[in-house]
């Protein structure tokens, strides 16, 4: 991964890749629930359904993007709330979901009270955060979440950190996003403040790794 530009703010310049790509990466994930990679990503977010505390547990979906999986917790009936930091992927969710609660937020600045959530969902978005910051999301999703209350993340396993315009943006090649890669032991360090539910290793790469879904719970 190339480091340069990385000091001009690795999040920034991944903010920027968003809010170009937005309305492409939206057409192109239209319909998330296909088949291969996706359906597997179906059963991840019924699997995290099932941790709620209760059916009608508040959901904060995190890096929500244009909406790929707040819509399919609306329909199920769920409150839930979304936020990026990409505005252009924010309106785009606003224009599928009028009535859903987005907001212009950043993952390591999480501003809500204490236990607002029976479950925070972070699908494909923590691998944008630089390792240093890390430790203050997760300590913030833990902040949000009531007790015993389900989270759900996917990281892309790996070694190091940097912005990348190839690899692992593979799908935009050339516009440059941030990627923060974990090891197992990395990431059950990183998580510890957690129970963990599930823990599963998807070997095949794809989009440049494989990965790791973890689902747990607040102690
Ligand atoms: C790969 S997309 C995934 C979007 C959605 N979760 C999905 O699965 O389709 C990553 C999302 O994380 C958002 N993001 C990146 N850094 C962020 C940050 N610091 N705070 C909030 N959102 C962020 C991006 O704007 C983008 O919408």
């Amino acid at each position: 991964m190339s480091s340069e530009s990385e000091e001009l703010s690795e999040v920034e310049i991944t903010r920027r890749t968003y809010d170009e790509i937005a309305e492409d990466y939206a057409r192109k994930l239209k319909d998330p629930y296909l088949g291969g990679f996706e359906a597997y990503h179906k059963m991840a977010v019924d699997r995290f359904l099932s941790l709620l505390p209760s059916p009608q547990a508040r959901i904060l979906d995190v890096g929500c993007g244009f909406g790929h999986d707040l819509g399919y917790f609306l329909a199920k009936g769920l409150h839930t709330y979304g936020i990026d930091l990409s505005r252009v992927m924010l309106l785009l969710a606003r224009r599928s979901f009028p009535t859903a609660g987005l907001c212009h937020m950043d993952m390591r600045q999480l501003n809500f009270k204490p236990g607002s959530f029976g479950g925070v969902w972070a699908a494909h978005c923590l691998y944008h955060i630089p390792k240093r910051d890390i430790c203050r999301v997760i300590d913030g999703i833990r902040h949000v979440l009531q007790p015993q209350g389900a989270f759900f993340c996917s990281l892309k396993l790996g070694e190091g950190e940097g912005v990348d315009t190839d690899r692992q943006a593979i799908s935009y090649p050339g516009k440059p996003r941030f990627y923060a890669l974990y090891t197992e032991s990395e990431a059950r360090e990183m998580l510890g403040g957690f129970d963990i539910v599930e823990w599963e290793v998807r070997p095949e790469i794809y989009y440049g790794s494989a990965w790791l879904y973890a689902w747990l719970k607040r102690t």
